[in-house]
């Protein structure tokens, strides 16, 4: 959801106006990802380095996660989208929490596109958690295959992505998914993600349609 602040920056507003503007993409992005058959999308909104901003702005961006989740049930219900929290729960709000898991039971029984919202997300963290747990469940050295390092992952169970979307021309991949990006296609756009409508999914999805993947094979 890259490039909020600088939208509402370029028409003189504070930068909470373009989180408000973020939030609107991502229900119209929400709609036409399901539209087009998509099985899996996941949004990037909150990472575990994005604690580093003023306080100010940080307690804005959860009041408005809170405000916003409970606005994106009628939408979740109308698609049969199931929601699904990918991050670090512990050391989030706990009416935070209480929110996301109170969305994922809500839309648990939904047959459609999965939405994985990243709150609290960083993916070091993921795989050195996964890795813990390894040891915890205790694995030998030879049984921590990949695999078994993917089944400790938030994402178990979820496909490997193949299109990462980058708004706001941003050319860098921000601890968002290492593992599961190993093979993913990449589009990079200079749209704000709160001009990143239907139409330019469309656009990325196409241009993801031409690629030709080949997985380190020839
Ligand atoms: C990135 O733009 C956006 C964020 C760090 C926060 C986005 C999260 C929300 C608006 C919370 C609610 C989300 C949903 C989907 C309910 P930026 O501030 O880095 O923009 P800039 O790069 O232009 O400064």
């Amino acid at each position: 959801m890259d490039g909020n602040g600088r939208w509402a920056a370029q028409r003189g507003w504070p930068r909470i106006k373009g989180h408000k503007a973020g939030v609107q993409a991502a229900q119209d992005i929400l709609e036409a990802a399901s539209d087009l058959g998509i099985e899996h999308l996941t949004l990037y909104a909150f990472s575990t380095e994005n604690w580093k901003r003023p306080g100010l702005e940080v307690t804005m961006i959860m009041a408005l996660l809170r405000m916003y989740l409970r606005m994106f049930l009628p939408k979740l219900r109308s698609k049969g989208i199931r929601f699904h929290h990918l991050g670090a729960a512990e050391g989030l709000p706990p009416g935070v929490r209480q929110d996301l898991a109170g969305l994922e039971a809500q839309t648990a029984g939904h047959p459609g596109m999965v939405f994985h919202l990243a709150v609290n997300y960083g993916s070091r963290l993921e795989l050195v958690q996964a890795a813990r747990r390894c040891v915890e469940d205790g694995l030998a050295p030879l049984e921590v295959t990949e695999e078994a390092l993917a089944r400790r992952l938030w994402t178990a169970g979820v496909p490997d992505v193949d299109l990462m979307i980058r708004t706001s021309g941003e050319l860098r991949i921000s601890n968002f998914l290492l593992w599961q990006a190993a093979y993913a296609e990449f589009y990079l756009t200079e749209c704000l993600w709160p001009d990143f409508r239907g139409p330019q999914l469309r656009e990325a999805v196409e241009a993801y349609a031409q690629r030709e993947r080949r997985f380190g094979g020839i």
